[in-house]
C-alpha cells in the first residue's frame, strides 16, 4: 500500500525517531509499505517520519546511481534502530533531494565516511562502514530518524533565501506526482 508522504512542517519530521522491538506491530508491512511507497516516488530512501512514523527506521534502494556510482548497484537496505558510531574525513559537497521537499534540490556539505551500527528487517545486528555516496544517502536517511531535514544543514543565508519556497511546499503549492500530506493545508494530493 502506497502511504501519504509527509511534507516539510509536518511535525512528524521534528521528532527524534525511537528505537523499536521485534514486536512492534505490522512492522514488515510497514517496510513493504515503504518499498512502494518510496519506489512510487521514484526515491532512493524513505524514513519513517516521512511516513508519520517517530521510530528508528529507514530503507534504502542505491541503485538508481549505479551508473554513475558502480558501489550503488545492489545496495538495497533496510536499517532498524540506527545509530551512527562515527564520521570522520573532509566534508566534501553534492546535491541533495528529499520526497517531503519536492522541487528542490540543494549543495549539502556532510562527512565522507560513516560507521553505522542498525538491525536489518530480521533485527540481525551490524557495525559497518559506508563512504562516498552510500555515506551520503545514509546519513540523509539517518537525519530524517533524528527529526533533521538537509535544508536544516544549509548555511542560514541560504535558508532565508529559501523562506518562500519552504512555505509554498508546506501550503501544498508545488507540482507534485505522488500522493502527500501537507501540513497547511491539511489536504491530501492525488
Ligand atoms: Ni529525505
Amino acid at each position: 500500500m502506497i502511504l501519504p508522504i509527509v511534507a516539510y512542517g509536518h511535525p512528524t519530521l521534528k521528532k527524534v525517531g525511537v528505537d523499536i522491538e521485534a514486536d512492534y506491530p505490522e512492522l514488515q508491512t510497514l517496510i513493504e509499505n515503504m518499498w512502494e511507497t518510496m519506489y512510487a516516488a521514484a526515491g532512493v530512501g524513505l524514513a519513517a517520519p516521512q511516513v508519520n512514523k517517530s521510530i528508528r527506521l529507514f530503507v534504502i534502494d542505491a541503485s538508481p546511481f549505479a551508473e554513475e556510482h558502480p558501489v550503488t548497484k545492489d545496495f538495497k537496505k533496510v536499517f532498524i534502530n540506527a545509530h551512527i558510531v562515527e564520521e570522520q574525513g573532509e566534508a566534501w559537497t553534492m546535491g541533495e533531494g528529499c520526497l517531503s521537499l519536492p522541487g528542490m534540490n540543494e549543495e549539502v556539505t556532510r562527512k565522507p565516511s560513516i560507521t553505522i551500527r542498525y538491525l536489518d528487517e530480521d533485527f540481525e545486528p551490524y557495525e559497518e562502514t559506508f563512504d562516498g555516496i552510500l555515506a551520503r544517502i545514509i546519513q540523509h536517511e539517518y537525519d530524517h530518524i533524528n527529526g533533521i531535514l538537509y535544508v536544516d544543514r544549509l548555511p542560514s543565508l541560504k535558508r532565508v533565501l529559501l523562506k518562500g519556497k519552504l512555505r509554498d511546499i508546506s501550503e501544498g503549492k508545488v507540482d507534485v506526482d505522488y500522493r502527500m500530506t501537507f501540513p497547511r493545508t491539511r489536504k491530501k494530493v492525488r
